[in-house]
């Protein structure tokens, strides 16, 4: 049979994985589950059972039902919790009830994080090992902090600096709605019109968005444009952004790129720096794992962190990106500041000039929670066990399975006369327009309330936007095909009904 390896090979080059004709069989679905690479990370997570997904109480389970494992395909909204994230917590409560205080410096030992970070080096434990999953030089170009729509805030009140002649935003029609809320209000906070200065890419008829209308609207507001921002998934439709393609133009034409990573990081590979994106944001709840609205995540490229004492970088003429001269003593590019995005050496100083650490963590401005970052990195390590490219072939062929076998219903439905479809894949059919999710748009009617009840009954855990689409989400750190399998004949018995 084709391995995984050879259908991410064929998915890879853009073409269709060749399958056997038995692949629409339960055996089939077992058959690639047992030559999946990265199985055992599915160890790893708290899979709930049918008994768990159903429960009204805390009050212990009934623990003969407890082997019955329901069926969770939303990790593109709240992924499942890591074993190693209650570990970590725990390790961080008894920290802070042994040594209190002390905890912001001492790290201690431990059999699970060994050692566990003082609380003060968490961030940048964080930041070093999103930096692989994000593309970034190093894990200077990372931090984690705040939530993702704060942060994205904070990076448009240091990137979006609009002018009288370059005011625009180019995003798109159908943001994330707390993102169309966080760029509407900035350009209102700068004084300005949004008629005049939210410019939204429209997408065609599939609700796709070719990269070639991205680069013609680029080009049309080029002059009068200051920031690009883009979602790298769109949430709705499942589309990948072409980022490297997208990026390098608009910065071709001195417009400051920034992504909304929140469907694409732990999802796909990235290549932050490569690539030249000035900054990014995500959240690490979906494909990260982290925790319900756990700290988020901001990337910005190591042009934009310098920090430099104010003398040195007049007299030697080291050219800083878009500095402002600050206070008394460093340049540093102009951002919203607090005390935590100062230089860990002089934090403690309680000076009264601020001296950022260089990089993305001198954005900082809170106390970081250190139960919340306990989470984060405890829900890394499960990445710190692979990579994204491993994960990333998985994840091409299980989606692709999961196509291959609604197209099949749709064939089914043809055969059987009916007039119309049921259901229309809105995620394009490139493989490497795509992340793990497939979007379904239903066909008008009541299906979704039928399919809502029959998924209920089936332990079913999918995602929906009212009024009729499904977002199905195969996770490869812990969904296998036969989840896959199980979850499409559910669907098919209530649309071929
Ligand atoms: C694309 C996108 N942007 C922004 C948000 C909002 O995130 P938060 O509530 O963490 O600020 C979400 C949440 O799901 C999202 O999917």
């Amino acid at each position: 049979m084709t391995t995984i390896a050879e259908m991410s090979k064929a998915l890879r080059a853009g073409q269709k994985p060749a399958y056997a004709g038995n692949a629409n069989t339960r055996a089939y679905a077992a058959e690639l589950d047992a030559q999946d690479p990265v199985r055992h990370l599915r160890e790893d997570f708290i899979i709930p059972t049918k008994q768990m997904i159903n429960r009204t109480s805390l009050s212990p389970l009934d623990s003969e039902e407890e082997t019955q494992q329901s069926l969770y395909f939303c990790g593109n909204s709240l992924g499942l919790q890591p074993k190693t994230v209650g570990e970590y917590v725990r390790a961080q409560l008894e920290t802070w009830a042994s040594i209190g205080v002390k905890g912001h410096f001492k790290a201690l030992d431990h059999p699970a994080t060994s050692p566990i970070p003082a609380w003060q080096d968490m961030v940048a434990g964080c930041a070093k090992q999103m930096a692989r999953l994000v593309g970034a030089a190093s894990a200077d170009e990372v931090v984690a902090m705040n939530t993702l729509t704060v942060n994205l805030h904070l990076m448009m009140a240091s990137f979006y600096r609009p002018t009288a002649t370059r005011h625009k935003i180019i995003a798109e029609w159908k943001p994330f709605p707390s993102d169309s809320y966080a760029l509407e209000s900035q350009i209102q906070w700068h004084g300005l019109d949004v008629a005049k200065s939210l410019v939204e890419l429209q997408p065609d008829d599939n609700l796709y968005i070719s990269t070639e209308s991205v680069l013609a609207t680029i080009d049309e507001h080029a002059a009068e444009t200051a920031l690009l921002l883009l979602p790298g998934i769109q949430y709705y439709t499942g589309q990948l952004f072409d980022i490297a393609r997208i990026t390098a133009h608009a910065r071709s034409k001195g417009i400051v790129v920034g992504w909304d990573l929140a469907h694409a990081v732990g999802n796909v590979e990235l290549q932050l720096h490569d690539w030249d994106v000035d900054f990014a944001v995500w959240c690490t709840y979906k494909y990260l794992n982290a925790g319900p609205g756990s700290i988020a995540g901001a990337f910005v490229h190591e042009r934009h962190g310098q920090v430099a004492p104010k003398a040195a970088a007049t007299t030697n003429g080291t050219s800083i990106d878009d500095l402002d001269v600050r206070h008394a003593g460093f340049e540093y590019r102009p951002r919203l500041s607090g005390w935590y995005g100062g230089d860990l050496g002089v934090r403690f100083n309680m000076a009264k000039t601020f001296q950022p650490t260089p990089g993305a963590q001198g954005f900082q401005l809170s106390n970081p929670s250190a139960i919340d970052l306990a989470s984060l990195s405890g829900a890394l390590a499960v990445y710190d066990k692979t990579d994204m490219k491993t994960l990333r072939n998985k994840s091409l062929a299980l989606t692709a399975y999961a196509e291959k076998l609604l197209n099949e219903i749709l064939e089914e439905a043809k055969s059987k006369g009916d007039e119309a479809p049921p259901f229309r894949i809105i995620t394009p059919a490139n493989p490497a327009e795509r992340g793990a999710q497939l979007s379904v748009l239903l066909r008008d009617g009541d299906i979704l309330a039928k399919l809502t009840e029959a998924m209920n009954n089936a332990d079913i855990v999918m995602d929906q936007r009212k009024p009729n689409v499904i977002r199905i989400a195969p996770v490869p750190l812990y969904n296998t095909f036969s989840d896959v399998y199980q979850v499409v004949d559910v669907l098919r018995s209530v649309l071929l009904a």
